[in-house]
């Protein structure tokens, strides 16, 4: 039978319970009008590695962040007049937009994937709203659903893929629109739909700016594109276990200290490399070394979401 003890019903108490959670590092699912998100504390690396260790994701997607008004959005990343004009018309609502970062972002660059955009929004959904008011952080959230599977429109569908890996689950009946947000990038003075979604193209055309397609999730989800966009800027070199001249070395666990740049996680904690890898690559490659040497990384849990990056950022390049 499956335990529903962590649905709680909505009432200001759960909510503050909630936003507590949320604040310690914990996962929080709560409803949105698309789908009940996985919610986790944007700012911390740890809190969103959990959300991908929670999913069962081979891989590190990047996160939309969710915030409860323009305001607090224009912390984390900076609006053209473009965005501007949709943000006023659509926020609230189910459309994602994905913006250049601040400099010195305070969101972990796990829940960007390393990337130098974020995608951001603001739930229509009121009790959301509330929650991340309360919560007083920018929330990471995926759609709470086991990778593969269905995206919840409920809080017993959460509770029966992910009810063990959440603080808790707030329940605000089936979601309205039942279909993740549209992501849509904003670059070059036009509106790309990343992702169709709860808003539809026709919707955005009014704003009389030219409205494209990218193919199916086009930017992230083809190795060729990834690579363009975060690999470092030298190549990577794989299993390491001795550092060549001109080398930056990036070692996991202990036994590498005396020629170690860097360390993932001295512990040899997975899901704290995991927290600290794409920040780690980006510091390394600024030291302009002629390889980033990688020690070996156990290929288990997040580990394999690990390894699967740096694989990418080894490949040749083109
Ligand atoms: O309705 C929704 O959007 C739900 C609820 C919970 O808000 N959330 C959701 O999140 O579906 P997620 O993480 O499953 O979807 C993120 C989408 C992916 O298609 C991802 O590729 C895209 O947003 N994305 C995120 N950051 C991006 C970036 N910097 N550049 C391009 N695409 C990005
Ligand atoms: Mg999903």
């Amino acid at each position: 039978m499956t335990d529903n003890s962590m649905i709680l019903p909505i009432n200001q108490e759960n909510i503050a319970l909630a936003a507590r959670a949320l604040r310690s590092g914990a996962l929080v699912s709560f409803p949105t009008e698309t789908v009940y998100g996985l919610g986790a504390d944007a700012t911390k690396g740890n809190a969103v590695a959990n959300i991908f260790e929670a999913k069962g994701r081979p891989s590190f997607n990047p996160l939309i962040v969710h915030v409860p008004d323009i305001e607090t959005a224009k912390r984390y990343v900076t609006f053209n007049k473009l965005a501007e004009e949709l943000a006023v018309k659509l926020w609230p609502g189910p459309i994602t937009m994905v913006l250049p970062r601040v400099e010195d972002c305070s969101i972990s660059e796990l829940a960007s994937a390393g990337l130098p955009t974020l995608a951001i929004r603001i739930p229509a959904n009121p009790l959301a709203r509330t929650l991340l008011k309360e919560a007083g952080i920018p929330v990471a959230a995926p759609s709470a659903n086991l990778s593969g599977k269905i995206s919840p429109t409920e809080a017993q569908h959460v509770a029966d893929d992910l009810g063990d890996k959440v603080a808790c689950i707030l329940d605000g009946g089936s979601c309205a629109v039942g279909l993740e947000s549209t992501v849509i990038s904003l670059a070059d003075n036009k509106i790309t739909i990343l992702r169709p979604g709860g808003i539809s193209r026709e919707d955005l055309l009014p704003f009389g700016y030219p409205v494209e397609e990218a193919e199916a999730d086009a930017e992230i989800s083809s190795p060729g594109m990834l690579l363009s966009h975060y690999a470092p800027g030298c190549s990577v070199r794989l299993n390491a276990m001795q550092k060549n001249d001109g080398e930056a070395f990036l070692s996991f666990g202990s036994g590498f200290e005396e020629i170690e740049d860097l360390n993932l996680s001295a512990e040899g904690d997975l899901k704290e490399a995991a927290a600290n890898l794409f920040s780690a690559l980006h510091k390394l490659d600024k030291m302009k070394p002629t390889v980033i040497a990688v020690t070996p990384i156990p290929n288990e849990g997040i580990g394999i979401a690990i390894n699967d990056r740096l694989n990418r950022a080894a490949a040749p390049k083109e």
